[in-house]
C-alpha cells in the first residue's frame, strides 16, 4: 500500500506491505544510516526516533509510524557531530558501525537534560551492543558530552 511518512521533517511517499518494518522502508528511501545488526531487537544498531523518542526499527511496524515524526541521524546532524568529537576524542569511535543507534540514544539522553549517574547511563544504554570498544571509551565520551 501506498502511505506518506515525516521523516527528518520532510515527507516521503513509498509503498510498504503491511508487515513491513520501519528499518526496511528507511533504508530504501536511502536512510542507509540505519543499521540491521541482529534484526531482532537484541542490539541496537536500528534505533530511531519516532515523536521523539527512541525505537527499535527492526521491531516496529512502518504503519505504525503514520501520522508520526521519524527521526534518523541525518535529522541530528549537529548533536551528532558534537558528540562525535568526544567520542573520537576518547577513542571510542572504532569500525563505527553501532554509531548511528549508540548516538540516537545518547543524543535523545542528553535532551532530557537531567544529570544521570554512571549506573542509569548503563543501564539506558544497555540495548546499545559495540563489538569493538569494551565501552569504557565510550562511556568517558558519554560523561564528557553530558556535562557540556
Ligand atoms: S537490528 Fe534492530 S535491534 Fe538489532
Ligand atoms: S565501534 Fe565497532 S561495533 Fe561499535
Amino acid at each position: 500500500m501506498k502511505i506518506s511518512l515525516m521523516i527528518n521533517e520532510k515527507e516521503y511517499v513509498t509503498h510498504v506491505k503491511p508487515e513491513g518494518m520501519l528499518i526496511d522502508v528507511l533504508r530504501h528511501l536511502g536512510f542507509t544510516s540505519v543499521k540491521r545488526g541482529c534484526d531482532s531487537s537484541s542490539c541496537g544498531l536500528c534505533t530511531v526516533w519516532v515523536d521523539g523518542l527512541p525505537i527499535l526499527s527492526c521491531g516496529y511496524l512502518a504503519l505504525r509510524a503514520l501520522g508520526k515524526n521519524i527521526t534518523t541521524i541525518e535529522g541530528v546532524q549537529e548533536e551528532a557531530k558534537k558528540f562525535g568529537t568526544f567520542l573520537a576524542e576518547e577513542g571510542g569511535d572504532q569500525c563505527g558501525f553501532c554509531n548511528p543507534g549508540f548516538i540516537m540514544n545518547v543524543i535523545a539522553l542528553k535532551r532530557q537534560n537531567k544529570k544521570f549517574t554512571d549506573e542509569e547511563i548503563k543501564t539506558y544504554l544497555m540495548g546499545n551492543l559495540c563489538r569493538c570498544t569494551g565501552y569504557a571509551s565510550q562511556m568517558r565520551a558519554i560523561q564528557k558530552y553530558l556535562e557540556v
